[in-house]
C-alpha cells in the first residue's frame, strides 16, 4: 500500500474513533496534523512517521481513557495495515514519550520526527485555541474558571499531575505558560512566542475583569477624557 492511502485510511479510522469533547476531538487532530506537516517540512523528518504519529497520537490518551497509558489502540490499527515493524514501534515510542506530565517531569523526545509531532501538539495547546481547549476541558471535568482560594501546584511527578482537579485558570500556570520554553524546534519556537503572548494578554485581561478593574478603568477614562 503506497503510503498515502495509508495516511488517508489512517485519517478516516481516526476521525471515526475520536469521542473526546472539544479539547480532544477529531478537529484536534486534524490541527495537529497539519502543523506537524508545516514543521516537517522546515525541519525535516520521516513524513510516514510524522503523520502517522500525529493521526495517532491521541488514540489512548490518559486524560480520556484514564485505563490506558500505552498506545494500544494505536499499535493494534497498525498491525492490522500490517506495517513494517520498525515503523510501529517507533510511531509507539513517540506517542508513549508525546504527553505533558507535569512542570517537572521532563519528557524529552528521542528522534526528530517525535520532536516535530509533540510540538505540534503543545502549540495547539496554546494561543487562542489552546484557552478554548483548557475551559472545554475543564468544563467537561466541572472544574471552576477560577478559584483565587487555590494557588496554581508545580506538579514533580506524572501521577500527581493526573490527580490535578483544580481551577482552569490553573492550567495557565501549571502548564501552558511553561510551554513556549519546551519547544523542540525553532520552527514551532517562533510560533510558541506568538501564542504565549496572547496567553498572557487573555490571562491579564480575565483576571482585571474577575476583580472587575477593567470598570475602573471605564471610571477613570470617563473622569479625564
Ligand atoms: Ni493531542
Amino acid at each position: 500500500m503506497n503510503n498515502e492511502k495509508l495516511i488517508a485510511d489512517a485519517a478516516v479510522f481516526v476521525r471515526t474513533s475520536m469521542t473526546g469533547e472539544g479539547s480532544h476531538d477529531w478537529f484536534h487532530i486534524e490541527r495537529v496534523w497539519k502543523m506537524s506537516r508545516h514543521l516537517a517540512q522546515a525541519e525535516g523528518g520521516d513524513p510516514l512517521i510524522i503523520e502517522l504519529a500525529a493521526l495517532l497520537h491521541d488514540l489512548d490518551d490518559w486524560k480520556i481513557r484514564p485505563e490506558h497509558d500505552s498506545a494500544s489502540k494505536a499499535r493494534a490499527w497498525m498491525v492490522s495495515e500490517c506495517l513494517e515493524k520498525s515503523t510501529i514501534d517507533h510511531v509507539q515510542e513517540i506517542i508513549e514519550d508525546l504527553s505533558f506530565k507535569g512542570a517537572g517531569v521532563p519528557t524529552p523526545m528521542k528522534s526528530l520526527e517525535g520532536k516535530i509531532v509533540q510540538d505540534a501538539d503543545r502549540l495547539d495547546a496554546m494561543g487562542a485555541i489552546g484557552i478554548a481547549r483548557a475551559f472545554a476541558y475543564g468544563g467537561s471535568r466541572h472544574r471552576a474558571l477560577h478559584d483565587p482560594a487555590q494557588a496554581p501546584t508545580a506538579h514533580s511527578s506524572f501521577a500527581q499531575y493526573k490527580q490535578n482537579a483544580g481551577p482552569t485558570l490553573n492550567h495557565f500556570y501549571e502548564k501552558l505558560f511553561l510551554l513556549r520554553d519546551l519547544m523542540n524546534t525553532a520552527t514551532a519556537r517562533a510560533i510558541a512566542d506568538s501564542r504565549h503572548t496572547f496567553m498572557q494578554t487573555y490571562v491579564s485581561r480575565f483576571l482585571s475583569e474577575w476583580d472587575a478593574a477593567d470598570i475602573s478603568e471605564i471610571h477613570d477614562q470617563e473622569e479625564n477624557p
